[in-house]
C-alpha cells in the first residue's frame, strides 16, 4: 500500500527559533499518525540537523532538504551535495520545484541528474511537476507534465522509480490562494499514475505516492486528499503555521 504523506516545504522562511518552535508545537500536539502515513518537514539547509534531532523518537516524522546539487563534491561554492545530506540523516529531497525552475533556471535534465545523484546516496527524491497558467488556459497541461516526467524521470530504472515521490504542483496555484479543484487534481494525478504504469509497470505505479501542492490548506485538504490518486500534499504557506499544518495532517 502506498504511503500517505504530508510534507511541509518551508521555502526560505522562518528564523531558527521560530523553526524550532513550529516543530515542537506540531510534535507536542500528540497528533496520532494513521498507519502508513508520513509527515515530512523540509526546512532550509541550516536547520536540517536541529529539526532532525527533535524528531528522534517520533516515528513517522522525517526531514527533507529543499534541493541538492547534481555533483558528488567539488568546487561548487554555495552548493550542497546529496551525499552531505545523507551523511546527516536526511531521507528525502525536493527536486524541480517550480520556484527553482523559475528563479534558478533549473531544467528537466538537471532534475534528472539531481534525482539520480540523490538516489545513489539513498535519498528519496520528491520530484515536482506542474503546468503554468498559460498552459492550463490553453488546455495543454497534460502535455507539459508529460514532458516534465519524460525528461526528468523517463530514464529511471524500475527500482529507482519505486522509491520516488512525485508532487503535482500547478504553478498557478502556488502561493496564490487558488488551489486546483479536487477533480482537476484527480485528473492530473491519474494521468501521472498512468504515465508511471506505462513506463515502469502497474506494481510500481500503484506504489508511488503522488502529492498535491498549491494553496493546499485546512479548508481544501480533506476534499483533495479524498481523491483516489491524491496521496497527500506538499504544503507551502500553511506548513508555517502549526495549527494549520496539524489540521492538514488530520485531514486523512
Ligand atoms: P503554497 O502551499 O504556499 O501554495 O506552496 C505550495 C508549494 O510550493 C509547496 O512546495
Amino acid at each position: 500500500m502506498r504511503k500517505k504523506i504530508v510534507a511541509g516545504n518551508w521555502k526560505m522562511n522562518l528564523g531558527f527559533s521560530q523553526a524550532n518552535a513550529l516543530v515542537h508545537e506540531v510534535l507536542h500536539s500528540q497528533v496520532v499518525l494513521p498507519e502508513n502515513t508520513l509527515v515530512i518537514f523540509a526546512p532550509p539547509f541550516p536547520y536540517l540537523q536541529s529539526v532532525q534531532a527533535v524528531l528522534i523518537g517520533h516515528p513517522g516524522f522525517h526531514i527533507a532538504a529543499q534541493n541538492c546539487h547534481e555533483q558528488e563534491s567539488g568546487a561548487y561554492t554555495g552548493e550542497v551535495s546529496a551525499s552531505m545530506l545523507q551523511s546527516i540523516g536526511v531521507g528525502y529531497v525536493i527536486l524541480g520545484h517550480s520556484e527553482r525552475r523559475q528563479y534558478f533556471g533549473e531544467t528537466n535534465a538537471q532534475v534528472a541528474r539531481k534525482a539520480r545523484r540523490a538516489l545513489a546516496s539513498g535519498i528519496r527524491p520528491i520530484c515536482c511537476c506542474g503546468e503554468t497558467l498559460e498552459i492550463r488556459q490553453a488546455g495543454r497541461q497534460q502535455d507539459q507534465v508529460h514532458q516534465q516526467l519524460e525528461e526528468s524521470l523517463g530514464e529511471f530504472t524500475p527500482d529507482q522509480a519505486a522509491v520516488l515521490v512525485i508532487a503535482y504542483e500547478p504553478v498557478w496555484a502556488i502561493g496564490t490562494g487558488l488551489n486546483a479543484s479536487a477533480p482537476q487534481a484527480q485528473e492530473m494525478h491519474a494521468f501521472i499514475r498512468q504515465w508511471l504504469q506505462s513506463r515502469f509497470g502497474r506494481e510500481i505505479s500503484e506504489g508511488v505516492s503522488i502529492l498535491y501542492g498549491g494553496s493546499c490548506k485546512p479548508s481544501n485538504a480533506p476534499e483533495l486528499f479524498a481523491c483516489p490518486d491524491v496521496d497527500g500534499g506538499l504544503i507551502g504557506g500553511a506548513s508555517l503555521v502549526a495549527g494549520d499544518f496539524l489540521k492538514i495532517i488530520r485531514s486523512f
